[in-house]
């Protein structure tokens, strides 16, 4: 054997001594980390939070409902209401804040979901497309006002402009032209029908 041969084997000898220690140390302190890192078990199974760890499993009040479920820490609200709570309506366009296809309300404000931790909005109240319509089902003004004024063409951005409609009406009942297509405009169409929509949030605001 060559002193090349032995020092290899001298080094390979200690990496696995080491890793050995390493194992036997892990053991011997009973404490599993998950894949994510985030979430530790100690030897007796109960939970606990580690410095900076996220617990998973939240409640979330969604459409007046409160839901449990289990949320990654970066997951998004887009991500967790379609996937997680089947809330489907709530769209991905470009996942990326530009299009406002994923506009759901957080505190009654027009929010990104696509953007938005949904760990950041624990507490607060989320309303989808899916919670926009009256107690017994009826549809909202605005969504009554979207179909009269013929808004929805592919109907891709629809949810996300009714949610800004709605949104926007909440905050200001009665809004100029002026200031409705500001408030509209975080919500893009790529049919184009923008004068639909503005249109209809404006017959919407004459509603009682
Ligand atoms: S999908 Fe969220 S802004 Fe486009
Ligand atoms: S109606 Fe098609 S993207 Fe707006």
């Amino acid at each position: 054997m060559s002193d090349s041969d032995s020092n290899k084997t001298g080094s390979d000898t200690s990496i696995r001594a080491s890793r050995r220690t390493v194992i036997k140390g892990v053991i011997a302190s009973g404490i599993a980390v998950s894949a994510a890192g985030y979430i530790v078990y100690d030897r007796f199974g109960s939970r606990g939070s580690v410095s900076g760890a996220v617990e998973r499993l939240v409640t979330l009040n969604v459409n007046g409902r409160e839901r449990r479920v289990d949320v990654l820490p970066q997951e998004t609200l887009a991500h967790t209401v379609r996937y997680k709570l089947g809330l489907t309506g709530t769209k991905i366009g470009c996942d990326h804040s530009e299009c406002g296809a994923c506009s759901v309300m957080v505190d009654d404000v027009s929010t990104y979901s696509c953007s938005t931790l949904t760990h950041s909005v624990r507490g607060r109240k989320i309303t989808t497309i899916e919670g926009i319509e009256g107690p017994n089902g009826e549809l909202h003004k605005v969504q009554k006002a979207m179909i009269t004024e013929l808004g929805p063409q592919c109907g891709f951005c629809t949810p996300g402009q009714v949610v800004a409609a709605v949104a926007l009406l909440k905050h200001n009942p009665k809004p100029t032209v002026d200031e409705a297509r500001r408030g509209m405009s975080g919500n893009l169409c790529r049919c184009g029908a923008y004068d639909h929509y503005l249109k209809a949030v404006m017959t919407a605001s004459r509603e009682a």
